[in-house]
Order: structure tokens, then C-alpha cells, then sequence
């Protein structure tokens, strides 16, 4: 995004408001002004000038501070975008309640823009009827309200209460500025999703394979903002190099015919529940090299190749339609370019009838214009329904647009 929004970085009392430095360091890089207004408990785990000098504004946390500026009004009033994280449960019961017992519960009475909330507390608090219920409350209310992830807590316990990563906080955040709260409505909450991503590697011999440009990240945010929409999601990953989105389970793989194994044995009833909705964003190879060579094939030796003889690889995304469980949503995408037969569109229906698939998210690649790219273009096309164009902007952006024309399908 080139303009430059105001945004309220809220950070309340818990360990983890270390994070929070991290969330505004990603929101000034990304070129937006940023207020960082904490609560008196945060100060006793960051001071306050490392607040005001990364984000190069004043930081106060009560109401008695710059009295002639109304802080404790204009902050809510100026922002673009609020988000609070850490969110403990004193500060989503205090938010909850409609407390205005200091700057920041001041500032989210007063804000009408959209309003991200990131708890991280104990397992034993989260889980507490007492915050559930202020959580279902701030949500009723149009606000988002992130899952925690599930992890190392401080000290040596471990379960649901831990903040997700910085870079996800951002992501998910900067997609609520762009897209509105709607775009992360809890609306997969009890949904088990299933993804694979990036692209397919083909050995040639131990040093070589045939690979593609996908570089894995419409995948990765698809993860992302599902698991941010309170889905159970797990990733099959080729060859992406990148940490896990938060709350989402990865099962790297490399070549087509192992994630093929990965997504039939994932997509079934083997592990239990079959998942609700299964999306094939990887590139699958096509073909596959004959025979991998057992040694490196050297130029000028009796192994030289003069062609590299090719197989087929087995269509995953044809095989989880056939094989899909009862009621078991199939997704797949299409990089397409127009040539002299027929427009992209064209050539997607063609393809979505072909592939027996629900929904097919068309990409437009002419001139290899997404590729590993931050940004991207959908359209999302289904058998029985006209054609939805997902505004252009981030790919977490874009996820959170396919994510709203798959979600009512879903049974
Ligand atoms: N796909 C798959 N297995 C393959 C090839 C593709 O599951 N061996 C999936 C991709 O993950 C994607 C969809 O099929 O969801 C369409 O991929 P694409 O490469 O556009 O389609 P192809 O089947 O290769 O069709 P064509 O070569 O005719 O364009």
C-alpha cells in the first residue's frame, strides 16, 4: 500500500510485549505513522523511549498526559487502524466492558476504525469462561479478535495463549486496513483446511532437478489468514523457504509424487476428520525426469544427456476430486495466460470443467507478473456462479478475498 496510514499500536501488560517493537519496526517499514500507546503495566516490560524512538511519536499512557492536545479523544479519532498486541485478558475485559481507565481504553471508545485485538496470556486465562465471553463480545462488536497460537508460554508450560509471530501480526493486520475486519471474521472457526503450496522439484541427478518460479507465498498467506479466520490448517509445503504462518501445520515435501502422497493420506479420513476444504495452490511439475541419475552427469563424459527423456506426474488436483470425502470442498488455481485462441477466462472454465474441481482461482501470469511477487490478481470462478474478481493488493489481502467467496460454499 503507497499511502500512509495512521495506526495505533495498543500494547498491554504481558511478557510478550517485547513483540510489540517488532510489530511497529514492520508497520514503519511499511511506511505508516504509527502511535504506540501503552498501558502503565507495559512500561514494566518495555520503557518507553524504545517505543518513541522507533516509532518516532510521543508515547503516554494516561490521560493526564499533553492535556491541551485531548489525547485521550484525538488518538482514537485520528487512527486508521487499531491493534492491541499483547492483548492480556485484563485489557480484553477492561475493552470489553467499555473501561476508560487509561489511554488505551480511552483511545479504543473513542477510535470508529477497525480494531485488532492479539491476546497472549496463560492457557488457564484464555480458556476461562470469563475471557471467552469477552472475546465473543468484542467480536459481536466488529472487532477482530486473533486465535493466540499454540506454543512455549513463559516458564515452562505450553498450549493456546502464546502471541503469534511479528511478521504475522503485521501481515494480518496490515490485511484489516486494506480489506476491513471482515476479511479476518472468525467464520472458519471449527474448520480443518488443507493447502499445499510452492512449487514441485524434479530430480535430474543429485545436484539438478526441474523446478518453477512459484515461490509459495499465496499459499502461505492463504494458511495464514485461514488459520487467523480460527481454521485448523495444515500446510503441504515444496520447497518453501519460509518460517510456518502461525497456528498452521507444515509437512515439507519436494517432488510432485510425495506431495501427492502427502495431500491423498491428509486430504482422507486417515488422521482422523477429513478437512472440510482442501486447496491445491502448489505448482505440480507436470513431468518428471525418466530416471535420476546416481551421480552428478558431467559435461563431456560417457553420461552426458543429449535430451532428458520425460514422464507424466500424476494430476493431485484430478485425484482429490475423484477421491474427495462427503461434503469436501475442492479448490484449485490456474496460471493462465490469453493467447490467439481464447482470453484467461476462457481457458479457466475450460480448466475448471476439465479439473472436475468446486472453485478455480484463476491467476493471470502473462508476462510472469506474480511470480514471487508480494502482490497478486485473482479471479475466482465456480462451476455454477459468475466469475469474482478479488480486488488487487497483497497476497495476504488477496487470501482473505478468496477466502470470502469459498467460506459460503463450505456445507
Ligand atoms: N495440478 C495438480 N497436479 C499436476 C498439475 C497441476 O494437482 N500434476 C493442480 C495445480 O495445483 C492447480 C491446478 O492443478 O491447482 C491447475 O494447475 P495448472 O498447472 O494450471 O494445470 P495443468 O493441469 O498443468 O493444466 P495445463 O498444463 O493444461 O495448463
Amino acid at each position: 500500500m503507497s499511502t500512509v496510514s495512521s495506526i495505533v499500536l495498543g500494547v498491554s501488560g504481558g511478557v510478550a510485549a517485547y513483540k510489540a517493537a517488532f510489530v511497529l519496526r514492520a508497520f514503519t517499514e511499511a511506511g505508516h505513522d504509527v502511535r504506540v500507546v501503552p498501558t502503565p503495566g507495559a512500561l514494566h516490560f518495555v520503557g518507553a523511549a524504545t517505543f518513541e524512538a522507533l516509532s518516532g511519536n510521543p508515547v503516554t499512557t494516561d490521560v493526564w498526559s499533553d492535556v491541551p492536545e485531548v489525547a485521550h479523544v484525538r488518538i482514537g479519532q485520528a487512527a486508521d487502524l487499531v491493534v492491541v498486541a499483547p492483548a492480556t485478558a485484563d485489557l480484553l475485559a477492561r475493552a470489553a466492558m467499555g473501561r476508560a481507565d487509561d489511554l488505551l481504553t480511552a483511545t479504543l471508545l473513542t477510535a470508529s476504525c477497525p480494531v485488532v485485538f492479539v491476546p497472549a496470556m496463560h492457557t488457564e486465562m484464555w480458556l476461562h469462561p470469563a475471557t471467552q465471553e469477552n472475546v465473543a463480545t468484542l467480536r459481536r462488536r466488529g472487532a477482530v479478535v486473533l486465535p493466540p497460537a499454540v506454543g512455549r508460554l513463559t516458564g515452562p508450560d505450553s498450549g493456546p495463549g502464546r502471541l503469534p509471530e511479528p511478521a504475522d501480526i503485521a501481515a494480518l493486520s496490515l490485511v484489516v486496513l486494506s480489506s476491513g475486519a471482515a476479511a479476518l471474521a472468525p467464520d472458519l472457526a471449527g474448520r480443518r483446511v488443507l493447502i499445499s503450496a510452492g512449487g514441485t522439484r524434479e530430480p535430474l541427478d543429485p545436484v539438478r532437478y526441474l523446478g518453477n518460479r512459484s515461490s509459495g507465498k499465496q499459499g502461505w498467506a492463504l494458511a495464514r489468514v485461514a488459520a487467523a479466520r480460527g481454521a485448523d490448517v495444515t500446510l503441504v509445503a515444496a520447497n518453501v523457504d519460509a518460517p510456518a504462518p502461525f497456528g498452521v501445520r507444515v509437512l515439507p515435501v519436494g517432488t510432485a509424487e510425495e506431495l501427492r502422497d502427502a495431500m491423498v493420506a491428509e486430504a482422507g479420513t486417515g488422521g482422523g476428520v477429513a478437512p472440510d476444504v482442501v486447496v491445491m495452490a502448489a505448482a505440480v511439475a507436470d513431468f518428471r525426469p525418466e530416471s535420476v541419475a546416481a551421480s552428478k552427469l558431467k559435461k563431456g563424459s560417457t553420461s552426458e544427456p543429449s535430451s532428458v527423456p520425460l514422464v507424466r506426474n500424476p494430476d493431485v488436483l484430478a485425484e482429490l476430486v475423484t477421491k474427495r470425502a462427503p461434503g469436501q470442498l475442492v479448490v484449485g488455481f490456474a496460471a493462465e495466460t490469453g493467447d490467439e485462441d481464447a482470453d484467461v477466462l476462457t481457458h479457466a472454465r475450460a480448466k475448471l470443467a476439465r479439473k472436475g474441481c468446486d472453485v478455480l482461482v484463476v491467476n493471470d501470469v502473462s508476462g510472469g507478473q506474480v511470480f514471487g511477487r508480494a502482490e497478486n490478481t485473482v479471479v475466482v470462478l465456480t462451476a455454477d456462479g459468475p466469475a469474482t474478481e478479488v480486488p488487487h493488493g497483497s497476497k495476504d489481502a488477496v487470501a482473505a478475498g478468496i477466502w470470502t467467496s469459498v467460506v459460503p460454499r463450505l456445507p
